[in-house]
């Protein structure tokens, strides 16, 4: 940003699964405060997100986490120049939550509101770590809900090159865990499990969606995860869970780098991004680098607080969708299946 211009400070709110978190992003992307409260303690004891009691926790949540998101910042509501708000796609209660508080303190400073993907906040976490990146790029978006291959083409702008077909990859990564017996949330406890085991030690399969090379499908290997419990414990063998979990974690890296480096070649930007939780998954990361390293291609993730669930991200968001002239009326709503590029 050129000196001459002024400076932006967006006040953003994130409530769209189990994270209440408000942050105040500066330029799209210096971040003056990131607070999260998480709801991990909470939904453990029933191994999942529990979505009326992840609601509650927002309400209950949010005033403090937006005080404190500011407080940090040592700036006001009145210095924003805009709230923005997480709005789709996620748990409906939990994002009206976010949505009505946005409302309410942009309404009552006088503040225009901004409405803001959750995915296209994640994609821009990247902006934060890697004050260099600029669109054009290609992005891998893998977290518990979704599982994109994104052309950014400019901020604000994407084509979708794939999609998963069925389960997200970290939402693989949570049932696998579950099955071993790892427990809530599943993904870093089946990487640091991994660690210790053979990734090549049980040949799961790698599934390909004939005429669609940049689709995902999680399923099949989920369901081979199953199967090989099931048998050993019929067959009465014990299984090895750290052989387990290091060989699903690397037919998941297989189908990711295979599908995202492709992508990022025919691109021809020379740039592959890695976006959501799941990217901050270390084996991912390490495959992702040897194939990048080969293809000649520069690689971007967020550092770890950036790519799971935060309101920074969203800031960086907001920021960008305001500086196009983006702006959402009082009537804003929570969209549970927002689609990336729809508005
Ligand atoms: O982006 P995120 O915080 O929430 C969604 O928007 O869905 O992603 C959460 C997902 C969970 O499925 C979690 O198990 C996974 O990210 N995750 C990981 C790791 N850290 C978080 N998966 C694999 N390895 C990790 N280290
Ligand atoms: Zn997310």
């Amino acid at each position: 940003m050129k000196s001459m211009e002024k400076d932006i400070y967006i006040l953003a709110i994130e409530s769209s699964c189990d994270e209440t978190a408000a942050s105040v992003v500066k330029n799209g992307r210096k971040v003056l405060s990131n607070v999260i409260s998480s709801q991990i303690a909470l939904h453990t004891q029933y191994g999942g997100v529990v979505p009326e009691l992840a609601s509650r926790k927002h309400i209950e949540k949010i005033n403090q986490v937006i005080s404190c998101a500011l407080l940090e910042a040592g700036m006001g509501l009145e210095d924003m120049d805009a709230v923005g708000v997480t709005y789709g796609p996620g748990l409906v209660g939990a994002l009206l939550v976010g949505v009505a508080q946005a409302k309410s303190l942009a309404w009552a400073a006088d503040k225009p509101l901004v409405g803001v993907h959750h995915i296209e906040g994640h994609i821009c976490a990247n902006f934060i770590t890697h004050p260099e990146l600029e669109p054009p790029f290609v992005c891998l978006v893998v977290s518990g809900g979704h599982t994109h291959l994104v052309v950014v083409k400019d901020y604000g702008e994407f084509d979708i090159l794939g999609r998963t077909r069925d389960d997200a990859a970290g939402e693989a990564f949570d049932k696998v865990a579950r099955a071993i017996g790892l427990g809530y949330p599943g993904g870093p406890k089946v990487d640091a499990l991994a660690k210790s085991g053979d990734p090549h030690a049980i040949r799961f399969p790698r599934a390909r969606i004939e005429g669609c090379p940049y689709d995902f499908s999680f399923s099949g290997l989920k369901s081979a995860v199953l199967n090989y419990l099931n048998h050993a414990k019929m067959s009465g063998e014990t299984v090895n869970s750290a052989d387990l979990a290091a060989s699903f974690q690397n037919a998941v890296v297989d189908m990711l780098v295979s599908r995202a480096v492709a992508a990022a070649e025919e691109q021809g930007y020379g740039k592959l991004a890695l976006a959501g939780g799941v990217s901050a998954n270390s084996a991912i990361r390490r495959g992702m680098e040897e194939a990048c390293g080969k293809a000649g291609l520069k690689l971007y993730y967020p550092e770890p607080v950036y790519c799971t669930d935060n309101a920074a991200m969203i800031g960086s968001a907001a920021y960008y969708e305001f500086r196009r002239g983006a702006r959402s009326g009082w009537d804003l709503n929570a969209v549970p299946n927002l689609k990336l590029g729809e508005r």
